[in-house]
């Protein structure tokens, strides 16, 4: 079917007609974080994701975010852009190799990151984000044995944070592990005033540099409460958008990937655009399905999640 040129108001009266609300993640590009109802981070959205009062939520972001929000509204449409928006950190964990490392280690509590399937939240004590990680694991008894997965640099970030020590899951994600060091320390010597935000995915030799570490809300929010005029970004540069929209006197420059022929945006999270949005919301599908016994495992840990944080 035909494609409306005026795609932002097509979207506005598909919202009314289907009491749709849209949830975008930070990393999604600029055009559909503005046509949003809501932008967040992964704890965000969450969080919005449980307390709607919408029938259908599109969901801009990745599949595992769509599947949680099914998680927590199984008698909502959840639609999403392009089925295809996978996670390579999502991926880096499949169900049956993590079942036998959690089967390996019986006595261990398991900490899942909410970037995994919903086979591995179905398999987890408790979901955490990069925004309540540390919080979680620090109400957890000293003497508790921790399996926290899929991602090893959040992993590490949160044991060096907590003193705790964790069994990680070595897991990663392409986009956070794709920032040069050597270009960082060039920036800093470039821009000497400049501050460096820098998300827990990052790995650990561009987590030294950085002055600030923290969620993309957090960062953020440091970015605009902080008195700094200029800042040296390791994320994906799609939460340069909002820096830029709250402070737009302030320099945000893009962390730089190792490769120079590549940059650092997610190539999943950017395989959705506003047409997709738009026909999604149309047509209404792709639709996010999930068989309810696994749907009923997996919400148990984001619940527990949702009290913790
Ligand atoms: P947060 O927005 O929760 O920091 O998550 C970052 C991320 O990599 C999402 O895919
Ligand atoms: Fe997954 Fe990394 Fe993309 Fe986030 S940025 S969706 S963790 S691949």
């Amino acid at each position: 079917s035909a494609i409306p040129y005026d795609l932002v108001g097509a979207i506005e009266a598909l919202k009314k007609e289907l009491n749709a609300v849209v949830l975008a993640h930070y990393y999604q590009d600029s055009e559909i974080q503005d046509v949003a109802d809501y932008i967040g981070d992964s704890l965000e959205l969450s969080r919005r994701a449980a307390s709607t009062n919408a029938d259908v939520i599109v969901f801009a972001g990745v599949h595992f975010m769509a599947e949680t929000a099914k998680i927590l509204n199984p008698d909502k449409l959840v639609l999403l852009p392009d089925v295809n928006a996978g996670c390579s950190l999502a991926d880096s964990c499949p169900p049956d190799r993590f079942a036998a490392f959690k089967a390996a280690h019986p006595e261990h509590l398991v900490i899942s990151y909410i970037n995994c399937s919903a086979e591995i939240k179905a398999m987890s004590d408790i979901i955490c984000t990069s925004s309540n990680a540390v919080k979680i694991v620090n109400q957890i008894a000293a003497d508790q044995p921790i399996i926290f997965g899929p991602d090893r640099n959040l992993g590490r970030y949160v044991m060096q944070q907590t003193g705790r020590e964790m069994l990680l899951w070595q897991g990663a994600c392409i986009v956070h592990e794709n920032f040069s060091e050597k270009k960082i320390i060039e920036l800093k010597i470039a821009h000497p005033h400049a501050e460096v935000l820098a998300h827990p995915e990052c790995e650990p030799p561009v987590l030294r540099h950085a002055d600030f570490i923290g969620s993309t809300s957090a960062l953020l929010k440091y970015s605009h409460e902080n008195p700094g005029q200029e800042f040296i970004v390791a994320t994906e540069p799609g939460i340069i958008h909002q820096m830029q929209k709250q402070e737009p006197e302030k320099h945000f420059i893009p962390a730089p990937p190792i490769n120079n022929c590549a940059c650092n945006e997610c190539p999943f999270m950017r395989l959705n655009t506003l047409e997709k949005l738009y026909l999604a919301m149309k047509n209404r599908t792709p639709e996010l399905t999930l068989p309810e016994h696994l749907r009923i495992a997996a919400l148990r840990p984001m619940q527990r999640m949702l009290e913790m944080s």
